[in-house]
C-alpha cells in the first residue's frame, strides 16, 4: 500500500474517533505484510517516564499498536520502541538523550521504528536538538495530539524523513479510542487535561496546555465500561483535580463528580491526583468524610514550608493557611493518610526558609513525602532569577529533609503494626516464592502469603511487621 492511496482515499474519515480507526486498518495492513516476509510477529516495547498521566498515555498508545498488530516485548526484541517522555526536571531529560544515545547501534542492525512522543517534545529546542543529533528517530509527537497517533504511525512508517507534529494548542480531547491496560482490575482515568497555575518553577502549564476538563458523563461512561471489564479500582487523573469542571459549559465541582462515581456499581476503590491546597474545598472534605469508597489518601503537595517562599513560587497559601487545611481535614477524617511533593533549593530559599519546610514536616508528620531538588526548567519564571542556590547547599538540604520525612513515614508506618487492613491483591511478589503484593487504602504496600488466583481481588489482611516502606502481613 503507498502512503499516497491511504491519504488520498476518498472514504478517509473527517472526524474523529472514526479517522484515526481507519488508520489502525491501514496499519494493520502494513504490518500484515511485513509479518509475512518475516515470518513472525511484529514486537513492540513502551518506555514510560514520569507520571501517572504518562502511564495512561502510554495504555491508550498500547492499544493502539495492539490493534494494529503488534505484540509487547522487551527492547532487546522491539521492531518498534517508543519513548514517553517527561521534562518536570532535567535529569528526566537527560535520561531519554542517554536511552537515545544507546540506541543509535541497535537501530542500525534491526532497522527498529524509534518513536518519541510526551511533554519534553512540546519543547522546541529538545525536537531541535534530537533532529540534529539523533536522525535515526522516526516520529516524534507532543502532548496535544496523541489521540492522533494511529496516523502519524502510518505516515512515519512510510516516510524516510523524521516526521515531527507538534500541536501548540490543545484542541478538544477525542473520545472511545482503544486503550490496552497494563492492570486488568485497576485503571487511570483522566478527568481534566493541562493546568492553569502557573507555579514558577513548573513547565506542565507549557507542555500540557491550558486546563480542560472531560463532561462528567464521558468519565462517568468510561468508568462503567471499565467495571463491566473487570476494574474495580479508579485512579481520577488531573494536574490539579480540585479545579475540575471549572471550564465546563455546566461547571460542576469535583465533589460533585466523585459522587457521581461512587454510584456505580463493582466499583471499589476510588482513589484520585493530584490536589493544589489552594483549591481543596470543605465541600470535598465532607464527601470524603462520608464516603465508602474513596481511599482515605490525600496528595497534597506542599511544595515548600516557608511563606516567602511559596509566594515566590506563585502556589498562593502560606504555611499558616496549609497547616489550617491539614487541621481541618484532620478533624473530619482522623486516620487519613498525608502524602506531599517537596522542593528543595528553590532560588533564593534561605537556611531559615528551608528551616520553614522542615518545621511543617515535623508538625504534619506526612504518611509519605516525595523530595525533589529543584530543577531550572528553561522558560520558568523561576529559571531567569539570578539568585539560585548553589548546588552543594541545596544537596546538603535535600539530604536533611530525606532524613526526617523518612524518619516520620516510618514511624507512622509502624502505628498500624498488628491492625487488619484491606489489600487490593496486585502482582506475584517477584522476590519472595509463594507470596503476592496488595496496595492498602492508603497506598501502602504489604506483602503476604498466596497465589495467583488473589489477583485483582481484595482481602482483609493483618499487618504483621512494618518494614519501613512495606508490610509483612498474612490473610486473615
Ligand atoms: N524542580 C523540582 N521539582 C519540580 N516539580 C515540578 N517542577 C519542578 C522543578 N522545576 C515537582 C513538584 C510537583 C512534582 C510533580 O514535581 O513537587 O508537585
Ligand atoms: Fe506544575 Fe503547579 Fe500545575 Fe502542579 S499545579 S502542574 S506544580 S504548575
Amino acid at each position: 500500500m503507498k502512503m499516497e492511496d491511504v491519504f488520498a482515499a476518498r472514504d478517509l474519515p473527517q472526524t474523529e474517533p472514526a479517522r484515526q480507526y481507519y488508520f489502525i486498518d491501514a496499519a494493520k495492513t502494513i504490518v500484515g505484510e511485513k509479518e509475512r516476509q518475516l515470518g513472525r510477529k511484529l514486537n513492540y516495547c513502551i518506555h514510560t517516564f514520569g507520571c501517572q498521566m504518562n502511564a495512561r498515555d502510554s495504555e491508550k498508545l498500547a492499544g493502539i499498536l495492539r490493534q494494529a498488530g503488534y505484540v509487547q516485548s522487551t527492547e532487546k526484541e522491539a521492531d518498534l520502541i517508543l519513548f514517553n517522555t517527561c521534562t518536570v526536571r532535567e535529569n528526566a531529560n537527560n535520561k531519554v538523550y542517554g536511552r537515545l544515545g544507546a540506541l543509535s547501534h541497535y537501530k542500525k542492525q534491526n532497522d527498529a521504528m524509534v518513536i518519541l512522543c510526551g511533554c519534553m517534545m512540546q519543547e522546541k529546542h529538545v525536537v531541535e536538538t534530537i533532529l540534529e543529533k539523533y536522525p535515526f528517530v522516526d516520529l516524534i509527537f507532543g502532548t496535544h495530539n496523541i489521540y492522533k497517533f494511529a496516523e502519524l504511525l502510518v505516515r512515519a512508517m512510510q516516510s524516510e524523513q523524521t516526521v515531527v507534529d507538534i500541536r501548540e494548542d490543545e484542541g478538544e480531547p477525542v473520545e472511545d479510542l482503544p486503550v490496552s491496560r497494563k492492570y486488568p482490575f485497576k485503571s487511570g482515568v483522566n478527568i481534566m487535561y493541562g493546568c492553569n497555575n502557573f507555579c514558577s518553577y513548573c513547565i506542565v502549564p507549557y507542555v500540557r496546555g491550558r486546563e480542560r476538563s472531560r463532561k462528567p458523563e464521558d468519565i462517568l461512561q468510561e468508568i462503567r465500561r471499565l467495571t463491566e471489564d473487570g476494574v474495580v479500582e479508579v485512579m481520577l487523573l488531573g494536574q490539579n483535580v480540585n479545579s475540575y469542571g471549572k471550564t465546563l459549559e455546566e461547571p460542576m465541582s469535583f465533589a460533585r463528580l466523585l459522587e457521581q462515581v461512587e454510584q456505580i456499581p463493582h466499583l471499589e476503590r476510588i482513589r484520585f491526583m493530584t490536589s493544589h491546597p489552594k483549591d481543596l474545598s470543605d465541600e470535598l472534605i465532607d464527601v470524603l468524610s462520608r464516603s465508602k469508597k474513596i481511599c482515605p489518601h490525600l496528595h497534597l503537595p506542599l511544595q515548600s514550608g516557608s511563606s516567602a517562599v511559596l509566594k515566590a513560587m506563585n502556589r498562593r497559601y502560606t504555611k499558616e493557611e496549609y497547616l489550617r487545611l491539614v487541621d481541618k481535614i484532620r478533624t473530619k477524617i482522623p486516620d487519613i493518610a498525608l502524602t506531599t511533593d517537596i522542593i528543595v533549593g528553590f532560588p533564593g530559599e534561605t537556611e531559615e526558609d528551608f528551616m520553614e519546610t522542615m518545621d511543617v514536616v515535623e508538625r504534619v508528620r506526612f504518611d509519605g513525602a516525595f523530595t525533589f531538588l529543584y530543577s531550572k526548567r528553561t522558560g520558568t519564571p523561576a529559571a531567569a532569577r539570578q539568585d539560585q542556590v548553589p548546588e552543594d547547599v541545596a544537596k546538603e538540604r535535600f539530604d536533611r529533609l530525606l532524613a526526617l520525612v523518612q524518619k516520620i513515614s516510618g514511624e507512622k508506618a509502624a502505628q498500624a503494626e498488628g491492625s487488619v487492613a484491606t489489600a487490593l491483591v496486585e502482582e506475584i511478589n517477584a522476590q519472595e516464592e509463594g507470596y503476592v503484593t496488595g496496595r492498602l487504602d492508603n497506598n501502602a504496600i504489604v506483602h503476604f502469603p498466596g497465589g495467583a488466583s488473589l489477583i485483582g481481588t481484595l482481602v482483609k489482611v493483618r499487618l504483621k511487621e512494618c518494614k519501613g516502606f512495606y508490610y509483612m502481613g498474612e490473610q486473615v
